[in-house]
């Protein structure tokens, strides 16, 4: 017999410490306890049906209704439902999932090594790009470059490589290696009248004198989001990326990609890195890989840094890096399967074509006084709500984001900045529904603080 919805919101509150959540107002508050998924929508323990706008975080991009996802599991933990990657051991389905990401992968990209989760995978590339770095000859490139508004994780040097300054709290001392370049958001230039390609030309310039000024012999590597995602939705405005990967080629500064959200069809195609032109020294990637059905990330690099790392070990012996659940053998069959489902089905065409749709009906939300701002690409968008009154109490993200969960949408507000990612398989009628209670939504917020 199931505990019924208001006996399991008395135990979370009893037992449990959640993510990222305001501990203090959250004694006040219920626990929304998820029971069930269908398609793009959530049902909770009280049977409310909620449109998930939000894929839960970035990353249920199939949906949860997916039963191949569901067999492939079972099939693997019924047959070996662990294994691991130390000392040469491997296995099967590990070693198909590596073949196809390599198939897929951005050009240049020919190893891939996995991981847990989006800040494993980050934290990976960064030793990986101090290792390539030490054992080339340069044991003095140390230094990573971030971009403010940057999100790229929640462990400890994740947490810092983020440029989101409300999340040092809860670290300790500043990390003296990492350094942050401006935030790509073009709409929030501070320099009036500035075209897209100017706007990408100062920021390239500001990044080479940051460099400069750091000593380009210390800088091994520039982390960066194709889109930000959490920083707010930010699509990098026309030629950015172009002009901020030569600033980084002249002084021999590796490029990051953080595909964790961007990976896996987000932007309309299968990496936001063809997008956006970016030829990426190493790659990461988690969410999406396996829908989220499982947790498993990857590190793809470069085959020069790959044989760097096996020249050193025959000085070094054992390359000492990995994870237990590196290469677990349900996280790598759910995730072929993840990938077999977005070829079969047409997933990335299938983004790039609602996405105009999407993007399109976000873009009308500007004829709300309170919205500015309204952007995005493919299925991911974002926009700032404005509150018109000039009552500082007033927290119009979060009063949108509240309001819209009473009105069965989930969505989710970064400060004033509202950020929406449905999963990749919604249809043209759930974007329609999408939107209609989004509308209701705003419409309700702007007459709570008119
Ligand atoms: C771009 C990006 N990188 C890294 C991460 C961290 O991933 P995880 O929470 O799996 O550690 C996230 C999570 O949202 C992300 O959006």
């Amino acid at each position: 017999m199931s505990t019924p919805a208001i006996e399991l919101d008395r135990l979370d509150h009893r037992y449990h410490m959640h993510s990222f959540t305001h501990l203090s107002e959250f004694e006040q508050q219920r626990s929304v306890v998820i029971e069930r998924g269908d398609g793009v929508f959530l049902i909770d323990a009280a049977g409310n049906r909620y449109l998930d706008a939000m894929s839960s975080l970035w990353c249920t991009t199939l949906g949860y209704s997916e039963t191949r996802l569901a067999d492939a599991a079972y099939e693997q933990l019924s047959k070996l439902p662990y294994s691991h990657t130390f000392r040469g051991r491997s296995n099967e389905k590990l070693i198909q999932l590596a073949q196809r990401l390599i198939e897929i992968a951005p050009e240049g990209l020919s190893k891939v090594f996995f991981a847990g989760s989006g800040s494993e995978a980050n934290e990976s590339a960064i030793k990986l790009a101090w290792s390539y770095h030490k054992f080339k000859g340069y044991p003095e490139k140390r230094k990573i470059i971030s971009r403010s508004n940057g999100y790229h994780g929640s462990t400890i040097f994740a947490t810092r490589l983020s440029g989101m300054p409300q999340m040092y709290e809860y670290t300790s001392a500043d990390f003296p290696e990492i350094i942050y370049a401006k935030s790509p958001g073009y709409f929030s230039s501070e320099v009036q009248g500035e075209s897209e390609d100017e706007f990408s030309e100062r920021l390239a310039d500001d990044l080479e004198q940051q460099i400069l000024s750091e000593g380009s012999n210390t800088v091994a590597a520039f982390i960066a989001e194709p889109v930000m995602g959490v920083g707010g939705v930010i699509v990098p405005p026309k030629s950015y990326f172009e002009k901020i990967q030569a600033v980084l080629n002249r002084y021999g500064v590796l490029f990051i990609a953080d595909e964790v959200v961007c990976g896996f069809g987000r932007t309309g195609n299968m990496f936001g890195s063809t997008t956006f032109n970016i030829k990426p020294d190493l790659l990461t990637v988690a969410k999406g890989l396996s829908s989220a059905y499982f947790p498993i990330s990857a590190v793809f690099l470069k085959s020069e840094i790959y044989q760097t790392l096996v020249d050193a070990t025959t000085q070094t012996g054992v390359f000492s890096h990995g994870f237990t659940y590196s290469g677990h053998p349900v996280g790598a069959a759910i995730a072929l399967e993840t990938l077999s489902i977005i070829e079969e089905r047409g997933i990335v065409d299938h983004v790039s074509r609602v996405g105009e749709i999407f993007q399109c009906e976000i873009h009308k939300l500007r004829e709300f006084e309170s919205i500015e701002n309204t952007r995005g690409i493919g299925l991911m968008a974002g926009f700032e709500v404005i509150p018109k009154r000039s009552d500082s109490e007033v927290h119009a993200g979060n009063l949108l984001m509240d309001i819209a969960e009473r009105n069965r949408l989930f969505i989710r507000a970064v400060g004033n900045t509202i950020v929406l990612a449905p999963p990749l398989i919604i249809s043209v009628d759930e974007i329609n529904e999408l939107i209609k209670r989004l509308k209701l939504s705003i419409d309700e917020m702007q007459r709570t603080i008119a």
